[in-house]
């Protein structure tokens, strides 16, 4: 070899080497070091000089995670240890008594110790590691054989392709799931549902149609997670610790990540304490949990305990009351929106899911019915998972009764009886009614009453529809023309909430630029955009003049939404309600342009969680960005600091874990 080559290849490990640090960094102890543009950096360093020099690329450099598509199908791989699963506690009851099963064959009276894990709602994977490599890896399949899947798991990019050693061992197999984080699976079936494709159910089914791709590209592009749960097979060379606790930690040592959620439990009593706060949590964590996984942490007591047929004795999942429930189709409405676009709405047979009775589902579209095969009359899975809707997962073909119908596209609007278009390419149906659709004005009389929107106190959706049902309300701006009279001869309708009312209207008179043109329910314009569109132009009346060219200078304005403020402005009737509200006296404060200096936390990222003291978070959101800051959904290493009220879940923790600072209710007070 060369001296030249030899230096070459120095170089080559030692970016590779910073680049596998500052993977586990990220991944594994969820503590980056570096900003992404760093890393973004030393990758095209790397590939740039792979490039010059084919011959000294190895498997295991960070650029070989996705490879060429396989001529066929996956192979079989036969597990040399059986992949085992879980007996089931569905209540409390069952812990106990799984928990008394355990002590009686242990023939203790003291607490048992157990790790709880969140089971997580993926796939289970084998990841074998020959000599640090990883060689092979393979799903769950039936327990005793699976499906080669190496090609594939090599893209996920939490998942080492080298053991983070200089000692390892022969062998060592890996076991853990592979997810799809939630917000992943959402922009997955966001895009889909744009493009009228096929939609995944739940990220479960995502992350397991992902894994199954035959060509690793398109996994590659799915934005898959991994995080490791036990040991398979482990050569003699390698000194395994003697807890299940302590060999997790060993698995991170070696470069794997696991959820940040492992805990030790000392008793059963601790383990119904983490089970009803990690259910508490649910909804806010970043991936799907459908339970909790009890394990013995002590492997001497593990090995004593040992199986009964494909289960371990010394674990347990303790379920989550189920998000998917059996219900038949009773009939399908179709709803016209704000926009115009007309939602099939399913009308179930009412069924309790996880302790709420529900009996509309969304079905999203028309293509969406197509791809499910839903008939009326058909038995299906609805599933309502935290604050979303619920929704159509899938029909039970095999207990289809006799009598089915089709579930036909409406030609007419069912409200005001328009023509019905659908825009090629597109998956919605609109009514081309406009505002002669009672449920297109309704619907805009919602939005424009909304907290978001004109925060009309009191002046909820039921009202909305009782006030246009009278004829009182027809347009936006009559909601300024109600008189007392009026409601009061509504039903339920005292003196006092009708003064309230009116007291709200008028409050709501005193908003914002941004706030009054989200109001206004321009089709996709939502807060974002609408706050972006008023900052650039600063009035009314330059964003009612500006041409589509002038909107699209707009950050975050594409084509489409400058065409749709475009056109909404170009609209006569449109321009008459914002003269109307004007002269009825909704104004707002003028927006200056301020200077940098009058924006001390311009650059600034926060998160903002938990409650506050007589504060909302809308309200602490609005504050910090009147200062220039930028406001965040969630932690991450760009956020300058996290802002924690009472009962702060799981964006607390990974601020700590990030080490991002952690500012309480006294810093609000330093922001007046
Ligand atoms: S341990 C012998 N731990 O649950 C124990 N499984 O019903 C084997 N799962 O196929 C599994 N999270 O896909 C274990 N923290 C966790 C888990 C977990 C999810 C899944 C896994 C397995 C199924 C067993």
């Amino acid at each position: 070899m060369t001296n030249q080559t030899d230096n070459v290849e120095k170089e080559l490990e030692r970016l590779r080497s910073l680049i596998s640090d500052y993977n586990y960094q990220y991944y594994v102890l969820d503590d980056p070091s570096v900003p992404d543009a760093e890393y973004d950096r030393l990758y095209r360093e790397l590939t740039k000089l792979e490039s010059q020099y084919p011959e000294l690329i190895t498997d295991d450099s960070p650029t070989q995670r996705v490879g060429a598509k396989p001529d066929s199908g996956f192979e079989e791989v036969v597990h040399e240890l059986p992949m085992l699963s879980l007996d089931n506690a569905m209540d409390e009851e069952e812990m106990v008594s799984f928990n008394r099963r355990v002590s009686e064959r242990l023939n203790t009276t003291d607490d048992i110790e157990y790790v709880c894990e969140p089971k997580l709602d993926g796939l289970a994977i084998s990841l074998l590691y020959e000599n640090g490599i990883l060689t092979r890896a393979a799903t769950r399949g039936d327990g005793m054989q699976g499906e080669n899947i190496t090609l594939n798991a090599r893209t996920i990019r939490s998942i080492p392709l080298k053991l983070r050693t200089n000692k390892p061992p022969e062998r060592l197999e890996v076991r853990g799931e592979v997810f799809m984080l939630k917000s992943s699976f959402e922009a997955l079936n966001e895009e889909a549902r744009k493009r009228g494709a096929k939609l995944f159910a739940n990220p479960r089914n995502a992350a397991a149609g992902s894994l199954r791709q035959l060509d690793p590209q398109i996994t590659a592009k799915r934005n898959l997670s991994f995080y490791a749960y036990s040991m398979g097979l482990v050569s003699d060379d390698f000194e395994l610790a003697d807890s299940h606790y302590e060999r997790l930690q060993q698995i991170k040592t070696l470069g794997l990540p696991l959820s940040a959620e492992v805990k030790i439990a000392q008793g059963i009593g601790a383990c119904l304490e983490y089970y009803q706060d990690i259910m508490q949590r649910r909804d806010s964590l970043e991936y799907e949990i459908d339970g909790v996984v009890n394990k013995v942490n002590s492997i001497q007591l593990q090995e004593r305990l040992g199986f009964v047929a494909r289960a371990p004795r010394w674990a347990i999942a303790h379920k989550f009351p189920a998000q998917e429930e059996m219900t038949q189709l009773l009939g399908v409405d179709f709803q016209v929106g704000r926009t115009g676009a007309i939602t099939p709405v399913a009308r179930l047979e009412p069924v309790s899911v996880g302790g709420v009775t529900v009996s509309n589902a969304t079905l999203h579209n028309m293509d969406e019915i197509e791809r499910l095969g839903v008939k009326i009359n058909d038995y299906v899975i609805i599933r309502r998972a935290g604050d979303v809707i619920p929704q159509v997962v899938s029909v039970i073909h095999d207990r289809r009764p006799d009598a089915v119908s089709d579930i036909r596209a409406p030609r007419q609007c069912p409200v005001c009886a328009s023509p019905v278009e659908r825009a090629e390419g597109e998956a919605v149906m609109r009514c081309t009614g406009g505002l002669i659709c009672s449920s297109q004005r309704n619907e805009s009389i919602k939005h424009f009453a909304s907290r978001k929107a004109m925060d009309i106190d009191g002046l909820g959706d039921k009202l909305v529809e009782v006030l246009t049902q009278k004829g009182f309300v027809k347009s936006v701006s009559d909601l300024f023309r109600v008189n007392k009279e009026q409601l009061v001869s509504l039903e339920r309708m005292g003196d006092k909430s009708a003064e309230n009312l009116l007291k709200a209207l008028e409050a709501s008179k005193a908003t914002t630029l941004p706030k009054f043109l989200y109001a206004l329910g321009i089709r996709e314009v939502g807060e974002v955009t609408a706050k972006n569109i008023a900052n650039h132009f600063l009035t009314i009346d330059a964003i009612t003049k500006a041409s589509e060219e002038e909107l699209e200078s707009v950050s975050d304005v594409g084509p489409i939404v400058a065409q749709h403020v475009h056109a909404f402005f170009d609209n006569d009737d449109n321009l008459q309600q914002i003269q109307s509200l004007i002269e009825l006296g909704v104004h707002w404060p003028a927006i200056e342009r301020k200077s940098d200096d009058e924006l001390p936390l311009k650059g600034k990222t926060y998160v903002i969680t938990g409650s506050f003291d007589g504060v909302s978070r809308t309200e602490i959101k609005e504050k910090l960005e009147a200062l220039g800051a930028k406001v965040s959904g969630s932690v991450s290493k760009k956020t300058t600091a996290l802002i924690a009220g009472e009962k702060a879940g799981s964006k607390l923790s990974k601020a700590e874990a990030l080490g991002i600072d952690v500012l309480g209710e006294e810093f609000l007070e330093e922001l007046d």
